[in-house]
């Protein structure tokens, strides 16, 4: 990972500049200003600016307003059912041809606010729906390419009871307490309110059987059990219908990137608990902690006074979570979700917006182009009929290990199968098929700051039906082989060092200390085979011997191969 070197100023100052345009050339510009300072009386606010509290009714004429400004691009929707209250979750939709899933297309979401007294998130997704479409109507690339290529979701408040509940309390006292306001008007702790799928989960890794995604039935689950909230039956219902691929849940009252599992498998109060994503889950945290102001700061005061500053956390280790949403996510959806803590205040000062939003805005664009790493492509049946459904299985070939975690292709047979960097098989698997496989490799770079932007590489699949012979796979097999050498001379055994002394050894005359950074580690080891060859026999096995044994080895590959090419 390379992220901390990235320069990110730019979207920043973009993104900042934005939010003050919108508010004050937009045709509408009323509707973005404070209209009614008594409502806001505690938090302090200026006129012409976005950054204050929004009330309910006020955000939703913020995503009116952007709607208004960028009608091509947006669509606003309702989720299926409102909170207890009757108010709306209402979310804003960003992308060309918005409405419809275009197959090819990953489908990305944010959701803010699902404790209600934890309010940075809900504004700074609204300041980036105003950003989203200024920066779309001046062209940048980035906007540019984010709605092009990726339909956004932007849930800013999943708890608008409870949101209105630490409001009133925060103008009574001048300021909010550290619970009134989390739960939703029932009293329930909506992060604690999905189905407990870890337990089934574990059990079946113990017993080596069962499902290993899409672990309940959504309309099923919820005839069962009463005790779900209107907020999350809603949001099942969603998670349900959109075939999502990447998600941050959006939090305060610390300042981290957590991922999953949330919940320890052992049952501890506070243990690491991988998922079989960790690696790819690691990289989405980072690209989140790093692209923000603060959070991967290693100075910074920890929230907790005594803890840590950590730029991300394992859920698990952090303390333990049952019947989250974030687990939720992965055990019965496609989608890989991180929960994001945005600060050590749940509900600070209106006057802190605007920095926390110079905090968060090349993060939250970063995040979002994350949705596009790993491989993606079309799983058809060999006449070109999508195959939906069909299970995208994945082996890390370095370590030789599957990542016990399948994705789902979708309706049009698209699959995205975020992936970090790495070298992998992936195995396509649907009834009435013969099995597909490919290998490749995984190099990740798409990021905010960079020159260009492209999504993930696609791999498509023609699935062969099973009435009809089993298809000639040797090329396949090859190509697996092939590139299970290439992680050999690169991953296994690069000891670049070595190489470049012992090269020096044999071959004085070239200054390989000089040369070396411009090659590559495969290259090193075939000019090293090149200058044993030249050696006699006798002299070939005693440079041999001075090496270590893997080493040996390697070289011993190389020089078979490369004997083979003559
Ligand atoms: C909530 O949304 C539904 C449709 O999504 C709409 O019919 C209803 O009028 C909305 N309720 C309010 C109070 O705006
Ligand atoms: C969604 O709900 C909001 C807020 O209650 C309402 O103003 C709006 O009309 C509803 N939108 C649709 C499309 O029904
Ligand atoms: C196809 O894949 C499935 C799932 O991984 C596996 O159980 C099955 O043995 C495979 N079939 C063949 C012929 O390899
Ligand atoms: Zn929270």
């Amino acid at each position: 990972m390379k992220l901390t070197n990235v320069p990110v100023l730019f979207v920043i100052l973009l993104s900042i500049h934005v939010a003050h345009n919108l508010a004050s050339k937009s045709d509408n510009s009323h509707n973005l200003k404070v209209q009614d300072k008594e409502d806001v009386k505690a938090m302090p606010v200026e006129e012409d600016t976005i950054f204050f509290h929004h009330e309910f009714e006020k955000m939703v004429e913020l995503m009116d307003e952007v709607h208004k400004a960028c009608p091509e691009i947006t669509r606003l929707y309702n989720l299926t059912e409102p909170s207890v209250e009757g108010r709306n979750l209402t979310v804003l939709e960003i992308t060309e041809n918005p409405g419809v899933h275009i197959p090819g297309k990953p489908e990305f979401k944010y959701v803010g606010n699902m404790h209600g007294n934890e309010v940075v998130g809900k504004e700074m997704l609204l300041y980036l729906m105003v950003a989203m479409c200024e920066e779309y109507k001046k062209n940048s690339p980035l906007a540019k390419f984010i709605v092009s290529q990726t339909r956004v979701h932007i849930l800013p408040s999943m708890n608008p009871d409870g949101w209105q509940k630490a409001f009133m309390k925060k103008k009574e006292n001048g300021e909010a307490d550290w619970l009134t306001g989390r739960s939703n008007a029932n009293d329930v702790d909506l992060n604690r309110n999905f189905p407990d799928l870890n337990a089934k989960i574990y059990e079946n890794e113990r017993e080596h059987k069962g499902r290993n995604n899409h672990l309940v039935k959504v309309d099923k689950a919820i005839a069962m059990d009463k005790s779900l909230q209107p907020e999350t039956r809603a949001v099942m219902r969603w998670l349900a219908s959109v075939g999502f691929v990447l998600s941050a849940n959006l939090h305060g009252g610390d300042l981290v990137a957590n991922y999953p599992y949330d919940e320890t498998r052992s049952g501890k109060s506070q243990e690491y608990t991988a998922c079989p994503d960790d690696h790819t889950f690691v990289y989405l945290a980072k690209s989140y902690a790093y692209f923000h102001g603060t959070m991967a700061d290693p100075h910074r005061i920890p929230c907790d006074k005594g803890g840590e500053s950590k730029p991300i956390t394992n859920g698990g280790s952090w303390y333990s979570v049952a019947k989250g949403m974030q687990d939720y996510n992965y055990l019965n959806t496609n989608c890989f979700e991180i929960t994001l803590e945005l600060g050590c205040d749940k509900f600070p000062p209106g006057s802190e917006l605007e920095s926390l939003w110079m905090d968060n805005a090349a993060a939250l664009f970063n995040y979002i182009l994350q949705v596009h790493i790993g491989v993606k492509g079309f799983i058809q049946a060999l006449d070109a009929t999508p195959v939906a459904n069909a299970e995208i299985k994945v082996v890390n070939l370095a370590s030789g290990l599957p990542i016990d975690h399948d994705i789902l292709s979708l309706e049009d047979g698209d699959y995205y199968r975020l992936l970090g960097d790495g070298y992998y098989k992936i195995t396509v698997h649907a009834q009435g098929f013969h099995n597909a496989t490919r290998c490749i490799r995984v190099t990740n770079s798409i990021h905010v700051g960079s020159e260009d932007f492209a999504p993930a590489p696609r791999v498509d699949f023609a699935l062969t039906p099973s009435d009809k012979p089993a298809p000639d796979s040797a090329e396949a097999v090859e190509a697996c082989n092939e590139l299970w050498f290439e992680i050999q001379q690169e991953t296994q055994l690069d000891d670049r060092d070595l190489l470049v002394s012992v090269l020096s050894y044999l071959e004085p005359s070239t200054k390989w200390s000089i040369v070396s950074g411009e090659l590559s580690t495969v290259k090193l080891y075939y000019y090293l085979a090149q200058a044993l060859r030249r050696l006699q026999p006798e002299e070939m096995r005693e440079v041999l011997h001075l090496l270590p044994h893997a080493f040996q080895e390697q070289l011993e590959m190389v020089i078979a191969a490369t004997m083979q090419n003559k």
